[in-house]
């Protein structure tokens, strides 16, 4: 299959640039800078990413582009586009004041083909310390800004085009256009790689990799290894065995209504009930890291039991998805693995991993998951942590402070699933990127505040209690923290800012509904410094 080769330079917004080629139904593949394939048939074009670092770093990092000039089409994206202005004889110089934020285009060259179908004034977003202040002999300027006079240039004659905007955020209006026109339009993509297409590839092949074998999975309820279950028995049916282990400490009802779920769809599911297990291992341990140790064991100990039974098994399959497998770099230019998440199962029985869906981004998870026909409220669930509500209870866990939590939690996420917002303009268009299904109606969407946010959820803070009043009686009990961020990959996370009307009405359906509970908070810290979860 045709596909885009991004060099990874360390930029934060890396991902979202392959992100934007593949809503472009084309694949692409983000690789270390210094990791390009020599003698990829596949390779159409080659996107140089953005970089922390000013090109006359000393730990900058570089290429060889002789390697690629002339061999492929090339994109150099902020960093990218000065790498290549500076490698082949430009001037890169500090701006005099930093470049950041939303600019206009006021000259583009609108026959290039960078830029066809693009609008005057179009806006772009600037993000760089460094500016261009002398092209390279041959190269053309191809579009400005009031203060950024090569925005865009290309080597005249030559296949290679550098722009100092971030086309793949959503403040750049026409980014999608602009990436288009390189990937499509230049690079002759034909754009072959969209939901279906995946399913029906990665069905054939996963019969022809598996055979008659059969197949463990594990689910959690969540959508990555859902839609895993789901594509595996597509292709194999009821030789995948899938395991589901309550530890206890799921959400409210989740565990029953996810097996039935799981049961329309047609998966060969075993519910596994060890929450008595858990509860006794945890009893009077606060430690949040002793916590994790002791359900990261046990559920491996459960998991395995029952793995163990099904005898003929050849694979363990997982929901590990592309995110989970991109060789991020760190400032000192060295690859970090990711680590995958296998959960340690016992060696002697020789099983061999199967990743289904190793290539795929979340919201293409999601756009796969809806193609097989799955549920929408399978396919939207916000990430849940492994260890569930223990890591949002504070101090020790007993099923007592599991019930207020699970009670809590339950009305904030059905509050946040039918409380619904209007959104217009760069709001509306950055939700619809992200996969929510909704349409625009009048340059509008309708959503509900949980489809607009990443993650939500209470915590119980348990080890906390306050003195309060209800009708006549005073209370002393603990309060509740809600949780609700954006995000785009879980890395980084902002508070989300959730309509003051709403908050209201969560506070008093909890206070007033929940035994337990006399107060409620709201969490407004971003991550970093914070993290998502609270331990
Ligand atoms: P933090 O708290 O590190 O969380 O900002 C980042 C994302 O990871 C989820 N999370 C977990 N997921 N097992 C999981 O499967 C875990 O132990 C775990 N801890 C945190 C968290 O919910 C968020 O989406």
């Amino acid at each position: 299959m045709q596909k885009i080769i991004i060099l990874d330079f360390g930029s934060q917004t890396t991902q979202l640039i392959g992100r934007r080629v593949r809503e472009l139904d084309t694949f692409c593949e983000i690789l270390p800078y210094n990791k390009f394939p020599a003698d990829d048939p596949d390779v159409i074009g080659v996107i140089l990413s953005g970089s922390p670092f000013s090109v006359y770093d000393p730990d900058a990092f570089k290429i060889d582009l002789a390697a690629i000039r002339g061999h492929y089409p090339i994109l150099g994206i902020c960093y990218g586009a000065q790498y290549i202005s500076h490698t082949l004889g430009g001037r890169v110089e500090p701006a005099p004041s930093r470049e950041y934020g939303r600019q206009n285009l006021t000259t583009v060259d609108a026959s290039n083909p960078l830029f066809e179908n693009f609008e005057p004034g179009s806006q772009v977003w600037m993000s760089h310390g460094d500016t261009i202040t002398a092209l390279p002999h041959g190269f053309n300027a191809i579009a400005s800004t009031k203060t950024v006079k090569y925005a865009a240039f290309q080597a005249t004659g030559e296949q290679l085009w550098g722009v100092q905007f971030h086309p793949e955020v959503f403040h750049s209006t026409q980014g999608t256009q602009l990436l288009k026109n390189f990937v499509v339009g230049i690079c002759g993509s034909r754009q072959e790689w969209s939901a279906a297409s995946f399913v029906d590839s990665t069905v054939a092949e996963l019969k022809q990799q598996l055979g008659n074998d059969r197949v463990i999975l594990g689910l959690s309820g969540g959508v990555d290894s859902s839609v895993a279950a789901v594509l595996l028995n597509r292709a194999i049916g009821n030789r995948l065995t899938c395991i589901f282990v309550d530890h206890g400490m799921l959400r409210k009802n989740e565990f029953s209504q996810v097996m039935d779920d799981y049961k329309v769809l047609g998966l060969n599911v075993i519910g596994v009930d060890a929450s008595k297990k858990f509860f006794t291992d945890l009893a009077g341990i606060s430690d949040p890291e002793q916590k994790r140790k002791i359900i990261g064991r046990d559920f491996v100990e459960v998991f395995n039991a029952e793995a163990k039974k099904i005898t003929d098994a050849r694979w363990l399959a997982q929901g590990t998805i592309y995110p989970d497998r991109i060789e991020s770099l760190n400032i000192t230019g060295k690859v970090i693995k990711s680590h995958h998440n296998v959960g340690g199962l016992p060696k002697e029985m020789h099983l061999q991993l199967c990743e289904p869906l190793k290539w795929l981004f979340k919201d293409e998870v999601r756009r796969v998951g809806r193609q097989l026909g799955m549920p929408e409220h399978l396919i939207t669930r916000h990430p849940f942590p492994g260890p569930g509500l223990a890591v949002r209870i504070l101090g020790d866990i007993t099923q007592e402070k599991v019930r207020i939590l699970q009670d809590a939690d339950d009305i904030y996420i059905r509050g946040l699933r039918d409380y619904k917002v209007k959104l217009s303009g760069e709001e509306a268009r950055k939700v619809l990127a992200a996969g929510v299904p909704a349409t625009m109606t009048d340059g509008e969407i309708e959503v509900s505040l949980y489809d607009q946010i990443w993650q939500a959820g209470a915590i119980l803070l348990s080890t906390v209690r306050s003195v309060g009043v209800m009708g006549d009686e005073r209370t002393y009990e603990h309060p509740v923290a809600l949780r609700a961020v954006t995000s785009t990959d879980a890395m980084t996370a902002d508070w989300a800012h959730l309509p003051y009307d709403f908050m209201a009405k969560v506070s008093t359906d909890i206070i007033n509904h929940v035994r337990g509970v006399n107060r409620v908070c709201y969490d407004i810290s971003s991550k970093p410094p914070a993290t998502i979860e609270w331990e």
